[in-house]
C-alpha cells in the first residue's frame, strides 16, 4: 500500500497542464510527438473486432494516440485533466481527419462522471504508473465499462528508460517508486506487482505482455531518443 496520498496526484494536475503550455513547449507543436505508441493500433483493432460503439482514451494527453484509436469505434471519447493538452489534441484530430469522431471532455481518471457500464473499451496509456492510488482509477474504469468491455493499459517496468537510462534523473522514495525530474510520481511494476494490484480491486488480467519500443525526443521533458518498456495488460469486465 502506498504511503502517498492522492493529494499528490491532485497537485500534479496543474503541473501537467503547465507542461503543455505554449511557453513550456518552446515553439514545438506538442509535448509527446506525433508517432502513436505501438499498442494504440492493436487496441483499436481489438475494440473494433468486438463491435465497440463507444471507446475512451484516458488520458488522451495531446492526442498522439487518437488517430489510430478513432478506427476502434464510431465514437471515441477523449479525456484528460489538462485542458491545454486537449486543445492540442483537437488540432491533432483535425489534421488526421478524425475530428468529427472524437468527443473531448475534461475527465479525471478517479472520478470520470460517466454512467455505469457506458463504455465498450478503455485505452489508458502512461497514467497508472503516475498515480499514487492506481486502484482507485482501476475501480472507476471497471464501473464505467460494460460487461464484456475491456481495459487496455500499461505499467512501466524497471527496464523503462525513466529508470534504466543513465541520463534519467530520478529520486527514489520507496522500492520501485520515484519522483522524476519534473516532480511527477512514477512507480514501476513487475508481473507480480501488477497481479497484486489488480487482485486488490478484485480484478485479474486477461493478458499481460512485455513490450519495448523507441520514442523520439520530447523536447522540454525528455530531450533524447529513448526506449520504453511496459507491461501491457488487458482486463475484461465480466458479469
Ligand atoms: C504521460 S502523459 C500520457 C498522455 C497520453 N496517454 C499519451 O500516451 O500521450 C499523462 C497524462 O495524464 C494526465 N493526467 C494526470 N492525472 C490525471 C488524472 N487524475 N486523470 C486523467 N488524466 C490525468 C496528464 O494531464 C497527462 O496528459
Amino acid at each position: 500500500m502506498s504511503t502517498e496520498s492522492p493529494s499528490r496526484d491532485d497537485a500534479a494536475i496543474g503541473r501537467w497542464d503547465g507542461a503543455y503550455d505554449a511557453s513550456a513547449l518552446g515553439g514545438q507543436a506538442n509535448l509527446w510527438g506525433d508517432p502513436p505508441v505501438p499498442y494504440a493500433q492493436t487496441a483499436a483493432e481489438l475494440f473494433a473486432a468486438a463491435g465497440a460503439a463507444v471507446i475512451l482514451d484516458l488520458p488522451c494527453g495531446d492526442g498522439r494516440n487518437l488517430p489510430p484509436l478513432a478506427a476502434g469505434a464510431p465514437i471515441l471519447l477523449a479525456g484528460d485533466t489538462s485542458t491545454k493538452a486537449m486543445a492540442i489534441a483537437r488540432m491533432v484530430t483535425e489534421k488526421a481527419g478524425v475530428r468529427d469522431r472524437v468527443v473531448f471532455s475534461r475527465t479525471d481518471a478517479y472520478h470520470t462522471g460517466l454512467l455505469d457500464s457506458a463504455i465498450d473499451g478503455i485505452f489508458c496509456w502512461d497514467l497508472l504508473g503516475h498515480l499514487t492510488e492506481p486502484a482507485g482509477a482501476l475501480t472507476e474504469f471497471h464501473r464505467i465499462l460494460r460487461p464484456g468491455g475491456c481495459l487496455v493499459a500499461n505499467m512501466w517496468t524497471m527496464n523503462d528508460c525513466q529508470v534504466a537510462d543513465d541520463r534519467a534523473t530520478m529520486t527514489e522514495i520507496a522500492p520501485k517508486t520515484y519522483i522524476d525530474h519534473a516532480d511527477f510520481y512514477c512507480k514501476f511494476y513487475d508481473e507480480q506487482d501488477l497481479s497484486e494490484l489488480l487482485a486488490s480491486v478484485g480484478q485479474q488480467a486477461e493478458s499481460v505482455e512485455t513490450a519495448s519500443w523507441w520514442e523520439p525526443p520530447h523536447p522540454g521533458y525528455r530531450d533524447y531518443v529513448h526506449q520504453h518498456e511496459s507491461l501491457i495488460f488487458r482486463v475484461r469486465k465480466t458479469g
